[in-house]
């Protein structure tokens, strides 16, 4: 049987049953401010039509309803969390404006140029293919569209670290590498928009927040 920190970063990675309905609303707590400060460094124009890979319990969503009155979709291979994003989101359901759907990072149910804005929030960690996944994200993106990708566990938390960070922040990253997680450097994480066709691709960074807040944008030329 698995022990609660077990089941607690199994169901980070999949959201599954009850555990999934308790990590899905614990994530949206962790997450907001983080989502918050990434949402305004990458900017949503006011009528952007947005994806959210990755999108978990639909708090991002909701927040970018907020900025936004463009179309809104939700992707997530985890069917409770598509489930917990139809629920916080139900006024946009309801005036078919959203719409979420079960869907994986490297397979996205959504027809080639037909979003402004993707995100990929707190996500890109357990991708089995980080590239392919980029390049599925360019293909359903509009040209001149923009791909963000937030993570709150980055190297750069490494460069100057605090004291938590050097401590107990260093041994939870070379674990999570160590379970198959992807942490990446802001140099990383844009060689790999790069690589999948973006342009223009530039990052701002909280270094001292949880294990280095890391934002990464780029433009689909
Ligand atoms: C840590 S949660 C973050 C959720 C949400 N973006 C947030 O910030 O609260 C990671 C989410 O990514 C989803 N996920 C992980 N790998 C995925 C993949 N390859 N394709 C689709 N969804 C994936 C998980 O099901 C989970 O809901």
């Amino acid at each position: 049987m698995k022990q609660p920190l077990g089941v607690l970063e199994a169901n980070f990675l999949k959201p599954v049953g009850l555990p999934g309905k308790v990590v899905g609303h614990l994530m949206s707590v962790q997450h907001r401010s983080l989502t918050g400060w990434a949402l305004d460094t990458i900017g949503i124009p006011p009528a952007a039509s947005v994806l959210d890979v990755g999108c978990g319990s639909g708090m991002a969503l909701g927040m970018v309803s907020r900025r936004t009155s463009g179309r809104l979709m939700g992707v997530d291979y985890s069917d409770v969390m598509v489930a917990q994003t139809l629920r916080r989101n139900r006024a946009a359901v309801q005036a078919t404006r959203l719409r979420a759907a079960n869907g994986t990072a490297d397979r996205l149910p959504c027809d080639d140029n037909s979003f402004d804005v993707a995100l990929a929030i707190e996500t890109v960690y357990f991708w089995p293919d980080l590239a392919a996944g980029l390049r599925e994200v360019h293909r359903v993106l509009r040209p001149g569209g923009r791909i963000g990708v937030v993570v709150e566990m980055s190297k750069e938390s490494m460069l100057s670290p605090t004291l938590v960070q050097r401590t107990v922040g260093r041994r939870f990253i070379e674990r999570s590498e160590a379970s198959g997680m992807t942490i990446l450097s802001a140099d990383a994480l844009c060689g790999y928009l790069n690589d999948a066709g973006f342009d223009d691709s530039r990052w701002a960074t909280r270094p001292e927040r949880s294990l280095g807040w890391l934002c990464a944008w780029a433009t689909k030329p």
